[in-house]
């Protein structure tokens, strides 16, 4: 079974991008760690990210079909795309939440999530671990 790890926004820069806040790990690093740990689990993972949201949207469309649960990490998205919300209130398996950085520390404009509306679970402030406990999540809700 697959599960699809979507990340939005500026994360294709993620271990350059304000490694204070976000960490040294990149993208590939999480990508390596989330595909061993769903070997472990019986699970395959595709990780893909986009800076558009009619990609993004496009992706979860897909997951519809080809996923039985969701990670993601919507960005800055997470703040604004109520048309992410409404794709992803059209899939039917888990969906996991993840943000890096602990939003609820930061400033106010990061405390409101649309997808948490959708979100079966959100973990924040965790770092780039955050991935793998969302995918060991969604393996439980999944019976993986
Ligand atoms: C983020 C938090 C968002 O507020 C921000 O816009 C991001 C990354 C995180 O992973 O901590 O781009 O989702």
């Amino acid at each position: 079974r697959l599960v699809f790890i979507l990340n939005g926004p500026n994360l294709n820069l993620l271990g350059k991008r304000q490694p204070e806040i976000y960490g040294a790990e990149t993208l590939a690093d999480v990508e390596r760690d989330c595909a061993a740990l769903g070997a472990e689990l019986g699970l395959e993972v595709r990780l893909l990210q986009s800076n558009h949201e009619g990609q993004l949207v496009d992706w979860v469309h897909e997951a519809r079909e080809a996923a039985c649960g969701i990670v993601i990490n919507p960005a800055a998205l997470t703040h604004t795309s109520v048309a992410l919300l409404d794709a992803l209130n059209t899939f039917e398996g888990p969906v996991v939440e993840v943000h890096i950085s602990q939003v609820h520390k930061r400033e106010a404009f990061r405390h409101h999530s649309y997808v948490s509306l959708r979100a079966d679970a959100v973990i924040a402030g965790a770092g780039t671990q955050g991935y793998q406990l969302g995918l060991r999540r969604i393996a439980a809700l999944v019976g993986a």
